[in-house]
């Protein structure tokens, strides 16, 4: 018999579930409080904590867990491979009472200075690895221990034994980003593989990967079987996303953002990014790692993009904001519900300084 926890409910009892995607330095405590102003997800994700010798709980991913004021469950995300210590930092947070649903571990990250420590993605090269941290974490968290994947490292040959591991270590729940590690964020997701999760594990999946819109995410319900959406780059572009989900499974008319409603989310951004002891320019490139995905939904030429690219003072980029967003009637026109294609985001994936263990 299966000793899994169901998950908390969604906001909509029995509807799909969407939750936020773990993303660094993004998924921080001013990005999640603006989502509960947007219209929050029904599950949130933290960055991850380090897990390695010398690891503590970063205070920046713990505020974030304390004060993200969305009323929403949200999930601890762990990256490491080392049992004792994987063990220690499950006790820490559970010693320090975080209000956390559950403890996820990431099974995905594809910058290579991760995969190389072998963790994050690197973990699926090695079921037996696999093995033995799923056991030592199932034994270890109190409550819902979950897990975000991607389908292999460099194929498939793993899938199907890992999720074997999953079912057999008694996983809560599996968020699945339907690539390989190697294919890193810009290939074609393979959705069938998140079919093929969804009817293998007698738990809830939720599909990653490349859910740009409404109209997508239902389209990728409806292929895959899954219980629910996790959404990553396309809530920095449209933080409106989870409440169009919802206003859509309520029947409800779905909320059609402006450019003026962009140019104001763009303001919000700035204000909750703000740190008193950060020079302007330091600030004004932090908020390049939202305005990047922002642009892809601005003009199909890539003007807005580029120029925000290049701005260095708060003063510029509002004269950037006005003139794309707001002047010569900007303002009423609609947000484009999906990337405009041919614009990429830059970078669009954890940086390497992030991510160093
Ligand atoms: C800037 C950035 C940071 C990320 N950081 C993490 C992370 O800390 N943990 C994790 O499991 N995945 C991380 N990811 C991967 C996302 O959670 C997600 O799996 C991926 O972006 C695909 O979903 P999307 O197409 O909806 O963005 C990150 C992605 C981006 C773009």
């Amino acid at each position: 018999m299966s000793a899994t926890l169901p998950l908390p409910e969604a906001m909509i009892p029995g509807q799909p579930w969407s939750a936020l995607a773990p993303m660094q330095d993004v998924t921080t405590l001013p990005f999640m409080r603006l989502l509960g102003h947007y219209g929050a997800p029904d599950l949130l994700f933290t960055e991850y904590f380090r897990v390695h010798g010398h690891s503590t709980l970063e205070s920046h991913i713990v505020d974030s867990i304390q004060r993200h004021d969305t009323g929403r469950p949200v999930f601890a995300q762990l990256i490491g491979e080392s049992l004792p210590d994987l063990q220690r930092t499950v006790a820490a947070i559970h010693a320090a009472e975080l209000p956390v649903a559950g403890i996820d571990l990431n099974m995905g990250c594809p910058a290579p200075k991760v995969y190389k420590k072998n963790v994050g993605g690197g973990l699926l090269r090695d079921p037996a690895v696999v093995d033995r941290i799923l056991g030592c974490l199932r034994e270890s968290v109190e409550g819902r221990f979950t897990v975000k994947m991607r389908i292999g490292f460099e194929d498939d040959r793993n899938f199907e034994a890992i999720l074997k591991l999953i079912e057999k270590h008694q996983v809560d729940l599996l968020s699945l980003h339907a690539r390989t590690v190697k294919e890193a964020y810009r290939s074609a997701v393979h959705y069938e593989y998140i079919q093929r999760a969804a009817e293998a594990l007698p738990i809830p999946v939720l599909a990653n990967g490349n859910v740009t819109s409404l109209k997508k995410g239902l389209w990728v319900l409806e292929n895959t079987g899954a219980a629910g959406l996790m959404i990553g780059r396309s809530c920095i572009r449209n933080p409106w996303i989870f409440r169009q989900l919802r206003e859509h499974f309520a029947g409800e008319s779905v909320t059609q953002p402006t450019l003026a409603d962009v140019r104001e989310y763009i303001d919000r951004l700035f204000t909750a990014t703000a740190q008193a002891d950060r020079a302007e320019r330091f600030h004004i490139n932090h908020l390049k790692k939202f305005l990047n995905f922002i642009g892809l939904g601005v003009d199909p030429e890539g003007r807005f993009l580029h120029e925000a690219r290049r701005a260095t003072t708060k003063l510029e980029l509002d004269a950037i904001c006005d003139r794309h967003l707001i002047e010569a009637g900007r303002g009423k026109q609609a947000f484009a519900d999906e990337p405009l294609e041919g614009l990429v985001a830059r970078p669009n994936c954890e940086t390497a300084q992030g991510c160093s263990l």
